[in-house]
């Protein structure tokens, strides 16, 4: 028996690439902005998640410039050891005091972030209850830690209480998207908090697509329901509104101080490079004393959400910048993925298992640099391309 058997005899990428139907891997030769370049041809980028456009703005790029100047590339070790800088210590309180928590930890990844925290919180008795649409790598955390987890319907506060009823004698930690990635819905947090506090369990909101986005100040979900200690621990990551790569967990100093501790993709894994330390904290700057950036963000999504919706386009639960387009159906995906892209779009497919089989979906996703006269490009090839595939 070969283990390596199964991949020689896998042939899905080929055949998807002899059908035309390949949208994976695409090659960029741009920066990560509202248009981008895809071997030589312009197209409006809709698939990013640089809501708030901070990939190349001006300040997070000299800040970048002089942290690689001050500190070289890399720190070449785990915080734990020798990577440890000031501005790493730096950046964690500064986090915390963004989204209003005692501490904060940082990690290499948003994925790592959620791997590490989880897998050293949950113990082999406890259980994780988790939003069935919840991040795959709130999944992955799960599996690498000893304890069990249960999935509720998406969103579905008596199917909540009814696990938590189930439930009742063991330590329970919920976690959820605070901005739901695929669909774009607002995760019920008052409601959600309130079933916790009442069955004894522990929140753990992950904030990944929230932060930048949603709230007054682009503080997260728990700001934008005007809840001031809602979840027990906050996840974000750095590779969305804060234009880098890299997560964090903040909450309660001693349950921070835990995962700095016990959390082993933070201790056996290398530290953040210090030019991603001041992409973020310079991005946190930005967010707070640039909040026309975020009101642009809201104004491009009414106008694309209201465009859908006139087209006669199903865009699901969405009430945020990101916004399916519900196709239902994996090659009406593709064949929309396709006439899209020859007409100057890039949209992502998402297919099974990234929603569940019968939810494909094109996800639509806008940032605050988009101009109206690229989203009514947008509009104009969702039209045509809906029309010439009679989906509308
Ligand atoms: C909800 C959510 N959590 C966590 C992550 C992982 O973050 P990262 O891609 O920064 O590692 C993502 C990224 O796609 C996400 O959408």
């Amino acid at each position: 028996m070969d283990i390596l058997k199964k991949c020689f005899e896998f042939n899905g990428v080929e055949e998807l690439k002899a059908s035309g139907t390949y949208f994976y891997f695409r090659e960029l030769d741009s920066a990560q902005g509202p248009e981008v370049s895809l071997n030589g041809q312009r197209m409006i980028m809709i698939g990013s998640n640089n809501y708030l456009g901070l990939t190349t703005h001006p300040r997070v790029k000299e800040a970048a410039v002089r942290a690689i100047e001050k500190y070289g590339s890399a720190c070449a070790g785990s915080r734990f050891l020798n990577g440890n800088l000031s501005i790493h210590e730096e950046l964690e309180e500064k986090l915390a005091a963004f989204v209003r928590k005692e501490a904060a930890v940082v990690f290499a990844t948003g994925y790592q972030a959620n791997l590490g925290a989880i897998s050293c919180l949950v113990d082999r008795h406890d259980l994780v209850i988790l939003d069935q649409y919840d991040h795959a790598s709130i999944i992955d955390g799960c599996r690498l830690s000893f304890g069990r987890y249960v999935k509720f319907r998406h969103n579905d506060m008596n199917d909540l209480e009814r696990v938590l009823r189930q439930e009742a004698d063991r330590s329970k930690l919920i976690i959820v998207d605070g901005v739901f990635s695929m669909e774009g819905d607002i995760v019920r947090l008052p409601e959600l908090v309130e079933l916790a506090r009442r069955y004894g369990a522990r929140v753990f909101l992950d904030d990944a697509h929230a932060i930048g986005v949603l709230g007054a100040e682009g503080r997260g979900t728990e700001e934008h329901f005007g809840m001031d200690d809602g979840a027990d621990l906050v996840m974000g990551t750095f590779s969305k509104s804060l234009a880098g790569i890299g997560g964090f967990i903040a909450g309660p100093k001693k349950v921070i101080s835990w995962i700095r501790h016990f959390g082993r993709s933070q201790i056996f894994s290398a530290s953040l490079p210090p030019v991603l330390v001041a992409v973020v904290s310079t991005c946190l700057d930005v967010i707070l004393e640039e909040p026309d950036l975020r009101r642009r963000l809201w104004e491009n999504t009414q106008k694309m959400s209201q465009g859908f919706e006139k087209l006669g386009l199903d865009t699901g639960m969405s009430e945020t910048p990101v916004i399916p387009v519900v196709l239902k159906d994996p090659m009406k995906v593709y064949r929309m993925c396709q006439a899209l892209a020859d007409r100057g779009v890039f949209v992502n497919p998402v297919i099974s298992p990234a929603v569940p089989p019968g939810r494909e979906l094109l996800r639509t996703s806008y940032m605050a640099t988009h101009t109206t006269e690229q989203l009514n490009r947008v509009l104009e090839a969702f039209e045509d391309a809906a029309r010439e595939n009679g989906f509308i």
